[in-house]
């Protein structure tokens, strides 16, 4: 269930007018972006791996509670096949696209690496960067028409630390090379692209981690807290609207302070 929507400002609502493709909506990082950005007016097609009526219902309770309009998307984002008709889906909407976050990630455990597949290496770089790179692919000729959008990509302090899996760290980092790439080529469309790197967030993904390098992380983190996906999602918020229309093909940092 979708808790009550805190007060929206609504005269200083950042995203009003905007349509946001927001990746792996229905928990964690990627629900608290989907929130933030309907309260902050923006159209929003969620993009979730499979059917799931419960979150259908908290974004029609949302879509309510806000007066913006979300829809819902699926693909599962292993299958590249499946990641390209969802993106030929959101297309045939023929509305102009503003904003892209690839927030969609798995992390798998942490293991020494001469014990981990490449099967399973491969499956990682999969979801975590060929799908965000091939979605990119067809959504931003629809920015690159409108000459504008933003496009953000969820990387991870452990590209920096290689605190994680090495599959993770390794596909983490390849990210933000995407991520400069793109924003070179696009930036003559006024296509801004920049990435998150968030610390240790509490979520399923953060809070599944090994108990141990939890302590190691927080210990490196100058507020000594684990941070919360709303706080990521302000982040997102602020990449996403015009608040942040003079930068491109940077990492932002929002871990607390891991030096
Ligand atoms: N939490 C942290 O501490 C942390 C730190 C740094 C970076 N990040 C990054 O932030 C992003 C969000 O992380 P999170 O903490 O919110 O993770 P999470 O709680 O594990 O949620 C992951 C999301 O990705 C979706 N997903 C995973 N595999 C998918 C697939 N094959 N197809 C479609 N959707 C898929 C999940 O959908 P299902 O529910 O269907 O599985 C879920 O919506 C990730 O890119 C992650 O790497 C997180």
């Amino acid at each position: 269930m979708i808790e009550e929507v805190k007060e929206p400002v609504m005269q200083n609502r950042l995203l009003t007018g905007k349509n946001a493709v927001i990746t792996g909506c229905n928990r964690g990082i990627g629900l608290a972006i989907l929130k933030t950005f309907v309260q902050h007016g923006a159209r929003v097609y969620a993009m979730i791996r499979k059917e799931n009526p419960d979150f259908e219902a908290d974004c029609r309770e949302l879509t309510a509670q806000t007066g913006t309009e979300i829809t819902v998307v699926y693909a599962d984002f292993a299958d590249p096949d499946a990641v390209k008709r969802a993106g030929k889906e959101i297309l045939g909407y023929k509305e102009p696209i503003d904003v892209l976050v690839h927030n969609v990630g798995i992390g798998p455990p942490v293991r020494m690496f001469t014990m981990t597949d490449m099967a399973g290496i491969r499956q990682t770089f999969e979801v975590n960067l060929f799908s965000a790179v091939g979605l990119s692919q067809l959504l931003c000729r629809n920015m690159m028409r409108n000459k504008q959008g933003s496009i953000i990509f969820l990387s991870s302090a452990a590209a920096y630390d290689g605190g994680m899996s090495l599959e993770y760290n390794s596909s983490k980092a390849a990210v933000i090379g995407a991520m400069r790439s793109m924003a070179v080529q696009l930036g003559q469309y006024q296509i801004r692209v920049n990435a998150i790197a968030p610390g240790f967030i509490g979520t399923e993904m953060g809070d599944s981690m090994d108990p141990h390098l939890q302590e190691i992380t927080l210990n490196r983190c100058i507020m000594k807290r684990q941070g919360q996906p709303e706080e990521i999602a302000d982040a997102a918020l602020f990449l996403a609207s015009d608040l942040s229309r003079f930068m491109t093909g940077q990492v932002l940092r929002v871990d607390g302070g891991i030096l």
